[in-house]
């Protein structure tokens, strides 16, 4: 075998592998595979059994054919077609062609053992002008690669949203501003769920309503672009949380009895600065508080007193019967989780803790966002535990851009995602140790793709897309991934 041709065997798929470097020949970028350990049950560093593994995308960021078998225009075809608003000056119109070669990119999934995969499908698509007449041919490509995927052994976890609002509603009645977005998103909910539950059996309802919400009608650096006044602000959080309610009724109307549905939330990730029980108490108050606009309402059906009086007249207008739709029960929930929002100390002085401030220093992935903290993955499922008492919790998204490059050889060493992963992973491992019940972890992402206002320009998948010939090519860290879900432990 030549070096390319074992290359290929480690990442290949072909046998559970991983590639490492051959002593002795540093930096000649020759591997050879090696045999992985058998997963044994009393292994410290495993992971519960049964534990899901997947990858996750969304539709706008892979699927490009955004003119294809009928799809209605988004909010986002119109951001992104806006000159100044993305990064490189770039649009989702092909993305990664994932329409087309979805069957290619279902076997990556396979071959890097994944049980499961989270997707979106794009409301555009199904529902071209948002409600109204439906698009058969929109829902066909969801069916097929549903139909794929169940073939191939990967388990679908779609969400219902992932930011793509047809236009249409933003036009008609000024998007999330209005009820009328809430409503039709419940009829598009109940709609695509009663026609794949046959096969599909949890569904996430809205992903990260606090990023849609602040960074899309507050500081309008995401579609659809607007700077918005505090009430006008506050109503629109409120009609996002209240779409999630709603759907999660519809769901269980017409969905087939059984089915599972949950969010997937951005939440404000904290963490207490050191492990004591003072700051671990803060930590407890600052996540209930900090969310309280959020996943708090949706747990607890209610605004915490402190979000009404910070609030002030700019509070949002509601009714009883919206608290109680808000927190319509659902059987799980999902976060995503990059980054810690907030190290919190214990303070005797209201709102009960502080948050700190970040060390100029603390260190970054390639993302200016994006502060390295693989405690968070510890810390959010165990208050979610804590504070609500959540029965079952997926991680909908974790991982980081890095700098790749195509080596001389043809490989993508993506060393620094390798750590990334590692230490996040130590960390939930830690956690579901402890007894937190995460039910699974889907790594962001499946492959390079379209990161909104980053455009083309930062890279998230653990396999490398080429963006002028669209080769797909498996990075470093799939291997690394592929090593994690056959031990179904951190190594
Ligand atoms: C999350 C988004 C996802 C992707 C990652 C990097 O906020 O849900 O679409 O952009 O960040």
């Amino acid at each position: 075998m030549n070096r390319r041709q074992l290359m290929q065997t480690a990442l290949g798929g072909l046998a559970a592998a991983i590639p490492v470097k051959v002593a002795g020949e540093e930096g000649s970028g020759v591997l050879k595979t090696v045999k992985p350990k058998p997963a044994t049950a009393n292994d410290a560093r495993s992971f519960p059994k049964g534990f899901v593994w997947g990858t996750a995308t969304s539709a706008y960021q892979i699927e490009g054919a955004v003119k294809e078998d009928g799809r209605g225009v988004s909010i986002w075809d119109r951001f992104a077609h806006t000159p100044g608003k993305i990064f490189d000056g770039s649009n989702a119109d092909v993305a990664v062609d994932h329409y087309h070669r979805y069957k290619e990119d279902v076997q990556l999934m396979k071959a890097m053992g994944t049980k499961a995969y989270r997707f979106s499908i794009a409301w555009p698509r199904i529902f071209p002008e948002g409600r109204g007449k439906v698009n058969p041919k929109g829902l066909d490509f969801y069916n097929r690669l549903v139909d794929e995927l169940l073939a191939n052994g990967i388990e679908p976890f779609p969400s219902l949203y992932h930011w793509d609002l047809p236009h249409t509603l933003q036009e008609r009645y000024g998007g999330w501003e209005s009820r009328e977005t809430a409503l039709a998103f419940a009829d598009y909910a109940g709609y695509v769920t009663e026609k794949l539950s046959d096969r599909v059996q949890r569904f996430f309802t809205l992903n990260e309503i606090r990023t849609f919400v602040d960074r899309g009608h507050e500081s309008g650096i995401l579609a659809p672009g607007f700077k918005l006044p505090p009430a006008r602000l506050n109503q629109v959080r409120h009609h996002a949380i209240l779409a999630h309610g709603l759907a999660v009724q519809a769901i269980r109307a017409k969905a087939r009895r059984g089915t599972k549905v949950g969010p997937a939330e951005n939440i404000f990730a904290v963490v207490p600065i050191i492990e004591t029980p003072e700051h671990i108490k803060a930590t407890e108050i600052a996540m209930r508080e900090l969310n309280a606009g959020y996943l708090t309402a949706m747990l607890e059906g209610r605004y915490t007193d402190a979000y009404l009086k910070a609030a002030g007249a700019d509070a949002p207008k509601f009714t009883s019967e919206d608290l109680k739709a808000i927190a319509s029960p659902i059987d799980f929930v999902g976060i995503n989780i990059y980054t810690p929002d907030y190290y919190i100390s214990a303070s005797n002085k209201p709102p009960g803790y502080q948050s700190l401030p970040f060390n100029k220093s603390h260190p970054r992935m390639v993302s200016s966002w994006h502060r390295l903290g693989p405690e968070t993955l510890y810390w959010a499922p165990r208050l979610l535990q804590k504070l609500w008492n959540v029965k079952e919790i997926y991680i909908t998204e974790n991982g980081c851009a890095t700098s790749d490059e195509v080596a001389k050889d043809g490989q993508v060493y993506d060393s620094d995602r390798i750590m990334f992963l590692r230490s996040y992973l130590t960390q939930l491992q830690r956690a579901t140790s402890e007894g937190a019940p995460v039910r699974g972890y889907f790594l962001w992402s499946l492959l390079d793709n379209f990161e909104w206002v980053a455009g083309y320009a930062q890279r998230f998948g653990a396999i490398y897309v080429d963006y002028t010939t669209l080769k797909r090519t498996p990075k470093l860290s799939a291997s690394f991934y592929r090593e994690v879900i056959a031990r179904n432990s951190v190594m």
